[in-house]
């Protein structure tokens, strides 16, 4: 019998992990110099904590749970970490004591898709959430730290489109145009979106499928629907954007699925991704903190798709220097505790280094510490142990000398 890994799910192996170390670091970086916090919420949460917020009729609501029944609740494993932030926000009533925060989070999410090129059950975020603001100030920050993040980790070709949802009294306005624009050719929409029609109209707008895209390119939507404060807003928030030279699209017709979104929305679109285009999306969420049971207050936020990220910068034809192995062969009974002890004391000195576990010959411990790209390799022999000295071979240049063991890890370390 053989085992194999959940559909849509990923080993991550060594070889990959450096590069997603590498995102994770450059990541921290850029949220501290954004002046962001990490907060970590647990994986799983009970399942009303998404169901009211992200709206009932939402494509993750209706059929992308993995859910974990127990005798009294339900529990789900979280499809994305915006609510689970607001639920943490308010548990720990942030509300109450220091109400602006700006949180950042990396970690794995859950959603039962149907498994394609960049579109997985178990998929990564890098996020950010502030809450406590509706400032149009914000709405910048958030795009340009995604900004930041993305052009940090190299990609490059992305597209920045946002759009205004209004606050929820124009998202209501707009339902009703929408209905109003759509009378009579429904027959035309595909079948989701025919449900949609009278479940979820606002999710029509952003179809991928060509009738509907067709047809949705066909509507004169204007921006009637929009209150003056809320086209203000977004006036400001593409002035700021314009100020710190971002670029972006306007795109009318972008909504995004959940229901907590209100005012701005965005998305970064990379062309390298396929159907799945978006490498991170966000937006305004500034009636959900009240929804979840506290005071009215803005809020915004983003996350970025590990996975889509790395197929979007080709990271795998990269290279990363590996760190500065150092590899001790010993050669003779006498060595091999010596050699022992100075691996030890090596790695006790915060120096990487390795050994043969096998009783290599030299030529095949040579091998091993070629294969693992060390840097330095040192051979102990009875002979030189004696003397009281060590080979030390520099893979780099070839070159080989026997040197004293007096103060050999701080001779190491200074070619390391
Ligand atoms: P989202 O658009 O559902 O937004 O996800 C954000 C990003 O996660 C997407 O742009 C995409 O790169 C990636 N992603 C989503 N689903 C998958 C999947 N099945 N496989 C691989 N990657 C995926 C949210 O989750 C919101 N919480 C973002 C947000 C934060 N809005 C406000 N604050």
């Amino acid at each position: 019998m053989s085992f194999k890994k959940v559909p849509g799910t990923r080993d991550i192996l060594p070889e990959e992990v450096i590069f997603w170390q590498r995102i994770e670091d450059t990541a921290r970086k850029v949220f501290n110099a954004y002046n962001f916090r990490e907060i970590r919420t647990p994986i799983i949460e009970n399942v009303l904590v998404f169901n009211r917020s992200l709206g009932e009729f939402a494509e993750i609501v209706q059929k992308q749970m993995f859910l974990i029944k127990n005798k009294e609740d339900t529990y789900c494993l979280r499809p994305e970490g915006t609510a689970a932030i607001v639920r943490a926000y308010l548990e720990n009533n942030f509300d109450k004591t220091n109400p602006f925060q700006k949180f950042y989070y990396l970690g794995p999410m859950f959603r039962l898709e149907r498994p394609q090129k960049g579109r997985l059950r178990q998929f990564h975020h890098i996020g950010a959430e502030i809450i406590g603001s509706d400032s149009p100030a914000v709405d910048v920050e958030i795009i340009s730290l995604a900004d930041s993040l993305l052009r940090k980790n190299g990609v490059t070709g992305y597209e920045l489109q946002i759009n205004t949802l209004g606050c929820a009294k124009d998202k209501k306005a707009l339902v009703k145009l929408l209905e109003k624009e759509l009378s009579g050719k429904s027959k035309g929409l595909c079948e989701d979106c025919q449900v949609r029609l009278k479940t979820n109209i606002l999710r029509i707008l952003d179809c991928k499928n060509e009738p509907c895209k067709k047809i949705v390119s066909g509507l004169n939507l204007g921006d009637k629907h929009l209150c003056e404060e809320c086209l203000a807003h977004f006036s400001k928030v593409k002035d700021g954007l314009e100020d710190l030279k971002i670029e972006y699209t306007v795109a009318p017709h972008l909504v995004r699925g959940l229901d907590y979104y209100t005012r701005t929305v965005f998305e970064f679109k990379h062309s390298e991704l396929g159907a799945q285009d978006a490498v991170g999306a966000g937006g305004r969420y500034d009636n959900l903190v009240h929804e979840m049971g506290g005071p009215q207050t803005g809020a915004m936020g983003f996350a970025l798709g590990v996975e889509r990220l790395l197929l979007a910068t080709n990271v795998q034809s990269q290279k990363i220097d590996g760190q500065n192995l150092v590899y001790i062969i010993a050669l003779g009974e006498q060595a091999k505790p010596e050699a022992v002890k100075i691996l030890d004391n090596l790695r006790k000195a915060g120096v990487a280094a390795d050994t043969d576990y096998e009783n290599k010959s030299l030529k095949g411990a040579m091998r091993q510490a070629n294969d693992l790209a060390a840097k330095l390799v040192l051979i102990l022999g009875d002979n030189e142990l004696a003397k009281k000295t060590i080979m030390l071979k520099d893979m780099q240049s070839g070159t080989q000398e026997e040197i004293p063991l007096d103060n050999l890890i701080e001779k190491v370390k200074a070619r390391c």
